[in-house]
């Protein structure tokens, strides 16, 4: 995806009280950024501009959430669209600048959110090699595992069949459950749908969205992620699931 530069981006971030560039000072301690700890705490991974983002955080003024892009110059649009969604400076959000491959170092189990929301990752389809790139892939989910509260979910946006395809063996391998599953977000009725930038952009192409709420459960503890590669057996089993009808 390409980025346009915008030199009021970082200026602004800067003086954002809900900002934050240094997120590792805050692992373990995410929930106390809050003027309501005890409220539940959501994580978004590759927020973009915040499109979906901002009326997410102004319709749930009582849920806290952490909103995570590795682009300033993106997060930028995000400030901007949350401020403009909640009327001034909201409560229940962070933007945090941080690269989600290594985000088990800014959250931990004491963090432990109990929804992580992916929308519209890039799906790195076209080579095999970059497969781990991917935010949904196995060295991703056993990270996210380690923060997440016990039956915690991950919610997945995305337009690409491969990607979620691929991404349904990956949950099922590292112990998440789908709950929910559909082919055409659109027309299976899920509510609330807070739609992306990505997602507007595919809806208006006529492409059908691919959603699933995945819950964390136990983890076959002789997996390991560094050897993970896609299997024909493991695909196959994929598929079936792929066509249950949704749930
Ligand atoms: C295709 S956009 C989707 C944005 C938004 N979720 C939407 O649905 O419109 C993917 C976003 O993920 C961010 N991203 C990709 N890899 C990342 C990483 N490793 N760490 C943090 N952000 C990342 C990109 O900067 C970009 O803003």
């Amino acid at each position: 995806m390409h980025i346009r530069k915008k030199k009021w981006a970082r200026p602004e971030l800067a003086a954002c009280p809900f900002y934050e560039e240094n997120g590792e000072k805050r692992m373990g301690h995410w929930r106390e950024a809050f003027p309501h700890p005890e409220r539940p705490l959501q994580l978004e991974m590759g927020c973009g501009k915040g499109v979906s983002t901002a009326q997410m955080v102004a319709a749930n003024p009582e849920i806290n959430y952490v909103v995570v892009d590795i682009s300033a110059d993106v997060l930028g649009d995000t400030r901007r669209n949350i401020v403009r969604a909640c009327e001034g400076h909201p409560e229940n959000v962070w933007i945090l600048s941080a690269d989600i491959c290594y985000i088990d170092r800014f959250f931990d189990q004491a963090d432990g959110p109990e929804r992580i929301y992916i929308s519209f990752c890039n799906p790195w389809s076209e080579r095999p090699k970059h497969e781990k790139r991917r935010l949904t892939h196995p060295r991703q989910l056993v990270q996210y595992r380690r923060m997440l509260r016990e039956g915690g979910e991950i919610w997945f946006k995305t337009d690409d069949d491969p990607l979620f395809e691929d991404s349904l063996a990956y949950f099922l391998l590292c112990g998440f459950e789908p709950v929910y599953l559909t082919r055409d977000l659109a027309a299976s009725g899920f509510a609330p749908n807070y739609i992306s930038e990505h997602e507007q952009k595919y809806m208006d192409q006529g492409v059908p969205i691919k959603f699933g709420i995945f819950r964390m459960t136990a983890l076959d503890p002789g997996f390991d992620p560094t050897r993970f590669r896609m299997t024909p057996g493991l695909r196959k089993r994929t598929l079936k699931l792929m066509k249950e009808p949704t749930r």
